[in-house]
């Protein structure tokens, strides 16, 4: 059973300073780095997504890809932001063949907790809840 261990763990107090830790995590990514974002409803995970956008010098504007399930945006590298709310299991995931990005690219996912078993193994796992005062722990994690 993989073990987590703690990386780096931030508590940002306003919607721009989780910008601003996805934009200094954009950084440790690099093609091919996978981001299991995972947290519950409104804790700030596309929040995340656009200031790790900024990281990658993206200029176009992020928006959740609820809907369309996955947004490809152009930056230092392609950035797919897949969001699985809407999928049910793992096996949604593979019949829509997105797996297949991953090389392409740097991918993010929210509602990673929906499809645990196509999350590769490497994959940087970045938690988010909510804590007193609304502020939002965010916690990056790495099973090994
Ligand atoms: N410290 C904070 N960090 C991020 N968002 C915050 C913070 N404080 C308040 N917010 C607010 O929380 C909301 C977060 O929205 P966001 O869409 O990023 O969440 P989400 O986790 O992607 O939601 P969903 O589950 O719908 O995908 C925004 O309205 C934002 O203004
Ligand atoms: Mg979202």
């Amino acid at each position: 059973m993989p073990v987590p261990s703690l990386l780096c763990e931030i508590i940002s107090a306003a919607p721009e300073e989780t910008l601003a830790a996805g934009e200094h995590f954009a950084a440790a990514l690099r093609l091919g780095s996978v981001v299991a974002l995972r947290g519950g409803l409104g804790v700030g995970k596309t929040c995340f997504v656009k200031g790790l956008a900024r990281g990658l010098n993206i200029k176009e504007e992020i928006t959740s890809p609820t809907y369309t399930i996955v947004a490809e945006y152009a930056g230092t590298f392609p950035l797919y932001h897949i969001d699985v709310y809407r999928l049910n299991s793992d096996d949604d995931f593979d019949n829509l063949g997105i797996s297949e990005l991953f090389d392409r690219g740097i991918t993010v996912i929210e509602w990673s907790e929906r499809i645990p078993k196509s999350i590769p193994l490497d994959a940087a796992i970045v938690e988010i809840d909510i804590i007193t005062d609304g502020k939002r722990r965010i916690r990056w994690i790495k099973t090994a």
